[in-house]
């Protein structure tokens, strides 16, 4: 059994392409979230080594354990890249992306367009798993390709057979996107059929979620995206949560801001470039103004922010209406 799981629950960071970067994983890592994986990386990217890729396969040995995420959709082809990822960078693990619902990525048959092609899913998994040996792998998988054809038991299965050692399963279909709910019956089902670890995600959103949707699936682990983008304190949170049952106040408005500022600042001293590293993280700051006062307003100045002293301005002047208020 992968280690992380004995005698442990653990947390997963949701890869998200764009999203969890070297920086944003270390940020939640340090914030109590378990394991990471890579935002994912095509086999063509590996053997031409460029530097996408050599940004997206870079990490710190604080993050481990770490998985680079693989997709697509020829055998031979992933088994080399798996190899040579594994030489090149040691991860603790490889995760194949079985649920990427981008139309970029399913025209080449990669991410959830393998849902509808069982046999080409398998022969992808047991290559990989081979030409990774002994470097454990792991899937990731959405409920099928679309309502009519529901089949993660099926290619829960298929994956334990092909020496897959974990599974996340994301509980939508491909067509659904991100709309509706995650269905968790259809992850515990997932949880009844196969004997290897299965990591449950979808809309898990506060230590709540986490430990009832835990309680009723019986999965061995969680994997949050979304609302980590938002609060990545969530996993000090559920973990809290999950070993005492009582709930951690949520950071102050300070501590919030805080947290901010250093990932803003973290990011302008990677790349160099303060004006295009506050363009970069103009998305994530949308997503930080969540729950925070005035938040309206705040994202419209978000949405014109070249500076980090700017953002301090920001910063300053939300303080202070809220001290005073
Ligand atoms: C912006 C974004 C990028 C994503 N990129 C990936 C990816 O590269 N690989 C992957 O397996 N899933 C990817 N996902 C899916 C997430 O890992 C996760 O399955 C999904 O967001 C559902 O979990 P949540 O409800 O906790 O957000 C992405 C999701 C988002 C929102």
């Amino acid at each position: 059994m992968l280690p992380w799981f004995q005698n442990a629950f653990p947390l997963y960071l949701a890869p998200m392409a764009g999203i969890t970067d070297k920086i944003f994983r270390r940020l939640c890592k340090e914030q109590g979230a378990d394991v990471m994986v890579t935002e994912f990386v095509s086999a063509e990217g590996i053997f031409r080594k460029n530097a996408r890729t050599v940004e997206y396969l870079d990490f710190d040995d604080t993050e481990r354990p770490l998985g680079v995420q693989l997709f697509g959709a020829d055998p031979d082809h992933l088994g080399e890249a798996a190899r040579l990822a594994v030489d090149w960078v040691r991860p603790d693990f490889l995760d194949l992306n079985f649920g990427c619902p981008v139309n970029k990525v399913v025209a080449r048959n990669g991410g959830s367009a393998l849902l509808k092609d069982c046999p080409l899913l398998e022969r992808v998994a047991r290559s990989v798993v081979r030409a990774a040996s002994p470097c454990p792998v792991t899937a990731k998988i959405r409920l099928g390709w679309d309502r009519a054809s529901r089949n993660a038991t099926t290619v829960a299965r298929l994956l334990e057979d092909a020496g897959i050692q974990a599974i996340a399963v994301h509980g939508r279909t491909r067509d659904q996107g991100y709309s509706g709910q995650a269905d968790w019956e259809a992850i515990a089902e997932v949880v009844r059929t196969v004997r290897i670890p299965v990591i449950g995600n979808g809309d898990l959103g506060s230590p709540g979620d986490v430990a009832r949707r835990r309680e009723e699936s019986g999965v061995a682990g969680a994997m949050i995206g979304r609302a980590a983008m938002s609060a990545p304190w969530i996993f000090r949170a559920v973990r809290g949560f999950l070993k005492t049952g009582d709930l951690l106040p949520p950071p102050s408005l300070e501590d919030h801001w805080a947290f901010i500022r250093r990932h803003c600042q973290l990011v302008v001293e990677e790349r160099g470039s303060e004006r295009a590293a506050m363009h970069s993280m103009r998305t994530r700051l949308m997503a930080y103004s969540h729950g925070m006062p005035a938040a309206r307003d705040l994202r419209h100045r978000f949405s014109h922010l070249e500076s980090l002293a700017e953002l301090d301005a920001v910063a300053d002047e939300c303080l202070r209406h809220a001290r005073s208020s």
